[in-house]
């Protein structure tokens, strides 16, 4: 079934042409969705509607909040099942993959719920006899979001529901290649009762995309994506004083030790470098691995990484499915013919493959023999495609871990506490990870990188309230 999707818009669903078409990419005969494309016209009616939105949203009790977010989340998880398969089918994780995140959708909007009935102010004591101070957390305005493909319903469902709970309201851009699961969230957050204008969602292009976070009256960006769209968005954003946040890329190292179980090494690594098609910015695409262990670690890896299931992302049976466009697919297939070049040796798979329909599968790939500085070690495949590093000793493999200019999520695997606590406190990242993949985080503690993988204030949990209010200083006397 082909649905056609409108633009949302002051609270109507509006009607469009529709040329764009949104894929299946386990098979791309199988149209999800027929797709208008917005410009300067549909992103000035968004903002003007949010701007309209604001003053009431912004006054309501935080009841009436903390509701709204309540009755989304409890629909997303109603419907996590249908909403599972939508995302799965139009984005290519698997269908556990796909549920699993409905339903942090969902869980994210119940704890914003939360979160919106605390008033996050202070009251503090002035260094002046007789005057008392109060801080005050105020909305901001209208934020304008742009969302990435690959956690096509979390990461708007991360980014619009603090910015609603605080009392802000919402245009939302989300990716071309996913925007069928978008408009779902979007019918969801209509249907449960969000007053018209509080939230907006545009289908377009990134030259819209570029209109709405350089427009005047947006008074905020929140964005998910390329560096090199980033950096544009940061541009934007700061030339004319809106507050801005960016989430982009990683190259996620995952050390592992002479000392580490070697059956939990292997699962981590297969975990965080593979799955979800290793398309996460999480993703652990850097394996690197001390002397000892590396020759038995690097077999045991490949033995399973060959043995993974491709193919269709709705097969019961399928662990990986496909890359969610051509252009990624290329990406990944690119990017092995590049290590091979730079001297790296392909332990597991490298070849094209064929899945059971016309669609862009990528063989899972395991490259080892490949040294820090090589490019597979220092851009982002955003594919099945990951490398081995071989280190003497610790130092070497915190030393490797700390290469590159990325820095989301770092992993270990190790025994030691010893080693375990240093490596907590001394890789360069926003996120570290002790025995478990670098991807795959909770729905309700801060998220974020440092270095050029974030920008700005870190998203979600008890720190999505710093970006998304603006915190007023009252000093009175009697
Ligand atoms: C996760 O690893 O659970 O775009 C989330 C991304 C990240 C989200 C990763 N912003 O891949």
């Amino acid at each position: 079934m082909t649905e056609t999707l409108r633009q949302y818009i002051g609270g109507e669903r509006v009607l469009a042409d529709a040329p764009g078409r949104s894929l299946n990419p386990s098979n791309t005969e199988d149209v999800v969705a027929n797709v208008p494309k917005g410009g300067q016209a549909e992103v000035d009616q968004a903002v003007d509607a949010a701007r309209a939105a604001f003053p009431a949203w912004s006054e309501a009790s935080p009841e009436v909040r903390s509701d709204l977010l309540d009755r989304i989340g409890a629909l997303i998880l109603e419907r996590r099942e249908s909403l599972g398969r939508l995302l799965s089918r139009e984005e290519g994780k698997t269908l556990p993959e796909g549920i699993g995140e409905v339903t942090r959708a969902g869980r994210i909007f119940k704890y914003f719920a939360g979160e919106a009935l605390r008033r996050h102010g202070q009251n503090l004591d002035s260094v002046r006899p007789g005057v008392e101070i109060q801080t005050y957390r105020q909305a901001v305005g209208v934020f304008g979001l742009v969302t990435p493909w690959n956690f096509p319903i979390a990461i708007p469902a991360w980014k619009s529901a603090p910015a609603l709970a605080f009392g802000n309201t919402v245009v939302i851009k989300p990716a071309g290649p996913t925007p069928a699961t978008a408009a779902a969230l979007a019918e969801i957050i209509y249907e449960a009762g969000a007053p018209p204008g509080v939230f907006n969602m545009l289908f377009g292009d990134g030259k819209m995309g570029a209109a709405l976070v350089s427009h005047p009256d947006v008074d905020g960006v929140s964005f998910t994506g390329s560096q090199s769209v980033g950096a544009s968005v940061a541009q934007a954003a700061i030339t004319r004083q809106a507050r801005v946040q960016l989430e982009m890329g990683g190259k996620n190292p995952l050390v592992v030790l002479d000392d580490a179980d070697l059956d939990r090494a292997v699962a981590v690594a297969l975990d965080g470098a593979y799955y979800a098609t290793g398309q996460r910015c999480t993703a652990s695409s850097r394996v690197i691995v001390q002397d000892g262990v590396h020759d038995r670690f690097v077999a045991a890896l490949a033995e399973k990484v060959k043995a993974l299931r491709v193919g269709d992302a709705l097969d019961p049976t399928t662990q990986i499915g496909p890359a969610v466009s051509e252009s990624q697919m290329e990406q990944s297939y690119d990017y092995v013919g590049i290590a091979k070049a730079e001297g790296g040796r392909v332990a597991a798979g490298g070849e094209r493959i064929k899945g059971p329909h016309p669609g862009w599968y990528v063989q899972p790939t395991l490259i080892t023999d490949t040294a820090k500085d090589m490019r597979i070690n220092c851009e982002e495949v955003f594919g099945p495609v990951a490398s081995t590093v071989r280190v003497k000793d610790y130092e070497e493999a915190l030393n490797v871990a700390n290469a590159g200019e990325f820095g989301l999520s770092a992993g270990i695997v190790t025994t030691s506490l010893k080693y375990a606590r240093d490596f907590q406190r001394r890789v360069k990242a926003g996120m570290v990870m002790v025995n478990l993949p670098t991807a795959g985080v909770d729905y309700h503690v801060p998220f974020g990188g440092s270095r050029k993988s974030s920008y700005g204030a870190r998203e979600q949990g008890f720190a999505a309230v710093e970006f998304y209010t603006q915190v007023k200083t009252a000093y009175s006397a009697s």
